[in-house]
């Protein structure tokens, strides 16, 4: 913990902690075994049980997120442009620009936050190869819209889905749209490995081409077929992941019923509006966001600013996920897509979006101050 936050502080995410007697037991048999890397038991192990409760059919694990979607874009062989929200982490923007591609921002739906399909397409040029989407806060994008438009222009389709494990569609997990999903198994994900990255691929040469670029591009006669990095997840990463697992419905139900909790005592407050998500879409629960509407104070903070000082005053961390926009970064800024006049909704959103606390360890004393705090925002004018 940063040395300023107080002990008492409540944080915008705490880590789920792993089963310790099962962790030790993993780090033992490592012990035992002299495996640590390069495919053990416990990658293997992991990679299993994630393919079997995602349903997925080819899972790589990875050393991170940001480093699954550079080697999927990689195995995908993007270039030229590549189609992109402005209203994410940097790690997606930068994993198009690692991959030997341009990102173009599109701008964003209001209310979903997602890329507006139509915006895409709009964006579309010769130079195009493929449209990267994140599934912001876990919320799922409009997938069959822009399946459709991946498919009659025929350009990938990648998702970021860092904050989505577990988000489902109509029961269908979102990595089942696109050519590839990639999860991120960061410590401040429901599910962690520590760092880490899950790519999900509907082909399986692709996976295969992804698993040999994570590998030094080793071929499996271990010599070099081309040129790839080493971004493989090792058995420590894997002992914390299956370690994590047990812990995880646990973790979902608390943050479901704090979601509740919130809905309920925010659901009255002007100017501040939660997300609900369509009944058809079930959230991965790893972001609770609210938008704090209003204009900004004369020569004074926002209104979400003033609101995360407040909050903060009271040693309560709230996040400005995601702010600045990625199209405001200095080396992205004079790119023709990151005129402000383009992104308008995306510029909207960074200004206005607020992530409140969201993890198991919000106590019920905690969620009435902030449901008391974030009721004196008709003051904070
Ligand atoms: C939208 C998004 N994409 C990618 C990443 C990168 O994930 P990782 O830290 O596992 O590299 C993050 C990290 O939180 C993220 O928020």
């Amino acid at each position: 913990m940063p040395e300023y936050v107080q002990p008492d502080a409540v944080l915008v995410a705490r880590s789920v902690a792993p089963d310790e007697a099962l962790l030790a037991e993993y780090i033992a048999e490592m012990s035992r075994t002299s495996r640590f890397s390069n495919y053990g038991p416990l990658h293997e192990a992991l990679r299993d049980v994630l393919q079997r409760s995602l349903l997925a059919d080819r899972v790589c694990l990875f050393s991170s997120a940001t480093a699954a979607l550079v080697t999927a874009l990689r195995a995908l062989d993007v270039s030229g442009e590549v189609i992109t929200t402005p209203f994410t982490f940097a790690a997606t923007p930068h994993a198009i620009t690692w991959a030997g591609a341009q990102p173009v921002f599109a701008d964003i739906d209001r209310a979903a936050l997602t890329l507006d399909p139509a915006r895409v397409e709009a964006a579309i040029t010769p130079r195009t190869t493929a449209i990267v989407a994140v599934h912001i806060y876990g919320m799922a994008c409009d997938v069959a819209a822009l399946e459709d438009i991946a498919a009659r222009h025929r350009l990938h389709l990648v998702f970021d889905a860092a904050h989505a494990f577990g988000t489902c569609i109509n029961g269908t997990p979102v990595h089942r749209w696109g050519d590839a999903s990639v999860y991120s198994t960061h410590a401040s994900k429901l599910f962690h490995t520590g760092e880490g990255g899950v790519l999900v691929c509907r082909d399986d040469v692709i996976a295969q081409r992804a698993e040999r670029l994570q590998n030094f591009g080793l071929d499996t006669d271990g010599v070099p077929a081309e040129a790839g990095v080493n971004s493989k997840m090792s058995e420590i990463q894997a002992a914390l992941g299956l370690s994590v697992l047990p812990n995880v419905a646990a973790e979902r139900a608390a943050r479901r019923l704090l979601a509740q909790a919130y809905l309920q005592s925010l659901s009255s407050i002007a100017g501040l509006k939660a997300f609900v998500l369509p009944a058809h879409v079930e959230h991965s629960l790893q972001y609770f966001a609210v938008r704090v509407s209003g204009a900004a104070t004369r020569d004074g903070p926002t209104r979400r600013d003033a609101t995360l000082n407040l909050l903060a005053s009271h040693n309560i961390h709230a996040r400005r996920y995601f702010y600045p926009l990625c199209s405001e970064f200095p080396h992205y800024r004079t790119l023709p897509s990151a005129q402000r006049g383009n992104l308008p909704n995306a510029l909207s959103a960074a200004e206005e979006m607020l992530c409140l606390p969201f993890h198991g360890g919000v106590s019920v004393a905690a969620q009435s101050a902030i449901a008391k705090l974030l009721g004196l925002l008709d003051k904070l004018t």
